[in-house]
């Protein structure tokens, strides 16, 4: 937990400075993403592969030069620095009380009501039936639907 905190703020302190994380294609992706709009903005996406691939095809489009090699190295930095992965989703009915802490901002009271309720109440289909746990606030949870399965 405090390990991903920090890791976050590192992130977060690293893009406002506007400084990339090192690592192969670092300098290859500021020469090539600066171009036409803030670094911010070219890395505003969490996505895989190929989801980066097809980014970098929309912005051949837009006219951005790029040889195949440094295409290649590119995808490959976005790919590992800005993955898809880092917005996993949380399911309801398999996430450990640590993922549903740290994912969808819980206490471990509530954590641990939710888990209480998950082994009483079966699977869990909606986040309307989360209404019924105590102390848990729906609305907030709500907030993360994007990222919850069932
Ligand atoms: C030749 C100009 C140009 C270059 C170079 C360029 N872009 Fe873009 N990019 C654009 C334009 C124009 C838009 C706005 C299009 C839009 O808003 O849909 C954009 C929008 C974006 C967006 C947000 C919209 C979307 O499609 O997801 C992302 C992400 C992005 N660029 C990533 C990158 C990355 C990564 C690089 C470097 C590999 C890059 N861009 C280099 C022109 C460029």
């Amino acid at each position: 937990m405090r390990f991903g905190l920090l890791a976050a703020l590192g992130v977060a302190a690293a893009m406002t400075g506007q400084e990339l994380p090192e690592g192969p294609g670092k300098a290859e992706t500021e020469k090539l993403c600066k171009g036409c709009h803030e670094m911010a903005r070219s890395i505003s996406k969490k996505q895989d592969r190929d989801g980066w691939m097809a980014t970098m095809t929309k912005m051949s489009g837009f006219g951005m030069r790029a040889t195949d090699a440094e295409t290649a190295i590119v995808v490959e930095y976005l790919a590992r620095n800005w993955a898809a992965e880092d917005l996993a989703k949380i399911n309801l009915n398999t996430a450990s009380a640590i993922q549903l802490e740290s994912g969808l901002n819980l206490k471990r009271s509530q954590a641990a009501a939710l888990i209480a309720f998950r082994k009483e109440h079966g699977k869990i289909t909606s986040l309307d039936e989360l209404t019924k746990v105590p102390q848990l606030d729906v609305k907030k949870i709500a907030e993360k639907k994007d990222r919850i399965v069932f």
